[in-house]
């Protein structure tokens, strides 16, 4: 059994995360109009849209850095609308940036002991990451947690390099790690797969698949590599201007006429290289 994995009691059905009729407006523009969709656990579903779309929009009032006008936000069954996003945290909600956002003079396992140490209130942060040598002082409980999430996400080769010194690829397995840390059922990825290397890819998508076969974590990746989403997930929700226009399989996604419209126009497809090309004549 994997160390420390909440047990979920609800049906495996019901989905651990629901938006419910989300509207946005900044002003004039909706950025977002009754949008519904919702994330399975231990399953892997997309966000995509062309520019502009409103998956940004989604993505922060999902991870409660932005609140709605209409509409709700269900975690695991309770209506979070209105709660920060540490409250969502703590309810098993976590999310990564587009940018890692990490500690850069710390090892990749000082990051992952500091994640764990949090998670379990025993880190005075700012203490932790200017004396990391307390992070290197670890009890065995923590080894075995943090040795779990370093062989999860391939990372032991890399386990006592300075974070400053990864490639991009590499610096996100890192940030995907540190939000695994606080154990969650629920994981928003913003744009994961963007600059990286075909190689970095492949080893991202990978762990992705751990992640959701091993810990049963729920996965919305929100991102601009269609056919990477297409690829990976069971069920794609599609935004375009603000509203949803599909939601389905990604056979269901690939064969949809207004989908390849909003991609590339009538004579489109949806497209297996350019992921973000809005058509041109579009109001
Ligand atoms: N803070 C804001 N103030 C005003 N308008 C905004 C704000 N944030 C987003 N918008 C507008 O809302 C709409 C949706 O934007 P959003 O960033 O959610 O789209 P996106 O799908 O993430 O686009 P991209 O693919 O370019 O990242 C756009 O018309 C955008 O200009
Ligand atoms: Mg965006």
């Amino acid at each position: 059994m994997t160390p420390d994995v909440a047990r979920d009691p609800a049906p495996a059905t019901a989905p651990v995360l629901a938006a419910v009729g989300l509207t946005v407006r900044f002003g004039g523009i909706t950025a977002l109009r009754d949008v519904s969709l919702e994330v399975a656990p231990r399953s892997f579903t997309g966000l995509v849209g062309p520019n502009g779309a409103g998956k940004s929009t989604a993505f922060a009032v999902l991870s409660g850095l932005l609140k709605p006008d209409h509409g709700r936000v269900h975690l695991a069954g309770v209506d979070v609308t209105r709660a920060t996003p540490q409250a969502r945290a703590r309810r098993g909600l976590a999310r990564t940036f587009q940018q890692p956002e990490l500690f850069l003079q710390l090892t990749v396992r000082e990051h992952l002991v500091l994640a764990d140490r949090v998670r379990h209130r025993r880190s005075r942060l700012w203490r932790d990451v200017f004396d990391a040598a307390s992070l290197r002082s670890t009890s065995g409980a923590e080894d075995e947690r943090v040795d779990f999430l370093l062989e999860l996400l391939a990372l032991n080769a890399v386990r006592d390099w300075n974070v400053d010194s990864l490639p991009l690829g590499t610096s996100r397995l890192v940030e995907i790690g540190r939000a695994l840390a606080s154990v969650p059922s629920v994981l928003l990825l913003d744009e994961p797969f963007s600059g990286l290397t075909e190689h970095e890819s492949e080893a991202l998508a990978d762990a992705l698949g751990k992640i959701v076969n091993a810990r049963g974590v729920g996965l919305l990746l929100v991102e601009h590599d269609v056919p990477m989403v297409l690829r990976l997930c069971q069920r794609v929700f599609v935004l375009d201007f603000g509203q949803l226009i599909a939601d389905g399989s990604p056979a269901g996604i690939r064969a949809n006429a207004e989908v390849r419209d909003a991609y590339l126009g009538d004579a489109g497809s949806v497209p297996d290289r350019v992921a973000t090309t809005r058509r041109t004549d579009a109001p």
